[in-house]
């Protein structure tokens, strides 16, 4: 009988010779909570597959991928630095991945390698399923302008957002993601500002996405981004952080009585979508949520 959803993931020792092999190529990569979930969903699954940790330096990439795909890896992830390096050495692209300009996953299609960009799709599930929000005609303030930002950023037009403000504390990067956005949206209202209360104060945004590095590392960190009470928030705060699991800006949000969400989501919905990706099968999404809160628990 194959192992129900939720079961311990079984040893790896139970692989056979026919195993099919994944994994994710980062630098650092020893935090990866990747491979956590993946093997608990394809123990829950029963599958024959394994979820390995590759750490590559940026400047080893194409050999590490030639590597990978002659010794017959089905998959793979990226991680930083790798996103956008990834990109020459593939043979093609979804869409999405195209219009992002970065890709997270690759499945060796014959010695084919295809990309894609499950970011913003595991982005917009976490909105749907962990705060009930439809981006449809919505106004949003995004906090940074860096990679998560820019794949959140055309996710969140993609499926209809009005208004799209970027603040971010290098004010031309926040332009010039805002520029990129409206040459493939010419239609939405979007703009870069500085992450500066003054510039923000009073804008009313439906939802807040946190994708600055600023409340992320141990839970005692209280730094945030950006005060809220001055923004008039009309509904929910997501930050993509997820270490701590509540960072100080959504502790403020909470305070504020608005809907929140962390970064879990996200993590879990991109992971989700390129389990779906590599094996045509429905992610046991429950399983990879238990996964990923206990590798996070027992991280130092
Ligand atoms: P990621 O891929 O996770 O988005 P990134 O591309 O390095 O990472 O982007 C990091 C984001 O956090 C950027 O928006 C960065 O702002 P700058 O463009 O001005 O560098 C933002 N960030 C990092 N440290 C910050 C700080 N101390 N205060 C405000 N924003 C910060």
């Amino acid at each position: 009988m194959a192992p129900r959803e939720g079961n311990p993931a079984p040893p790896t020792s139970r692989l056979t010779g026919a195993a099919r092999v994944y994994g994710v190529l980062g630098h650092p990569v020893t935090h990866s909570l990747s491979p956590a979930m993946h093997n608990a969903a394809f123990a829950a699954l029963g599958l024959d597959a394994v979820y390995v940790p590759f750490p590559v330096q940026p400047e080893e990439l194409p050999q590490a991928v030639a590597g990978l795909k002659a010794a017959g890896v089905c998959g793979f992830n990226l991680t930083v630095p790798h996103k956008t390096a990834i990109l020459p050495l593939l043979a093609d692209m979804l869409p999405e991945a195209r219009t992002v300009g970065a890709v997270n996953t690759v499945r060796c299609d014959e010695m084919r390698l295809i990309g894609a960009n499950t970011d913003g799709i595991g982005f917009l599930l976490s909105l749907a399923q962990d705060l009930d929000f439809s981006p449809k005609d919505a106004s949003v303030l995004m906090l940074g302008a860096g990679g998560a930002a820019r794949a959140i950023a055309f996710a969140l037009l993609g499926a209809g957002t009005r208004r799209l403000w970027i603040a971010n504390r290098t004010p031309g990067k926040a332009q010039s993601l805002a520029a990129d956005c409206l040459t493939r949206f010419p239609g939405a209202e979007v703009r870069g500002w500085p992450l500066q209360p003054a510039a923000l104060a009073g804008m009313e945004p439906d939802l807040v996405v946190q994708t600055t590095t600023v409340g992320m590392g141990a839970p005692g960190n209280r730094e945030s981004p950006l005060a809220l009470a001055s923004l008039g928030v009309r509904q929910a705060v997501i930050d993509i952080v997820y270490h701590p699991l509540e960072t100080a800006i959504l502790a403020e949000a909470r305070s504020l009585g608005l809907r929140t969400a962390n970064g879990i989501g996200m993590l879990l919905y991109q992971g989700a979508e390129a389990f779906r990706f590599w094996t045509e099968r429905e992610p046991p999404v429950d399983t990879m949520r238990e996964a990923l809160i206990q590798a996070l628990a027992a991280r130092p």
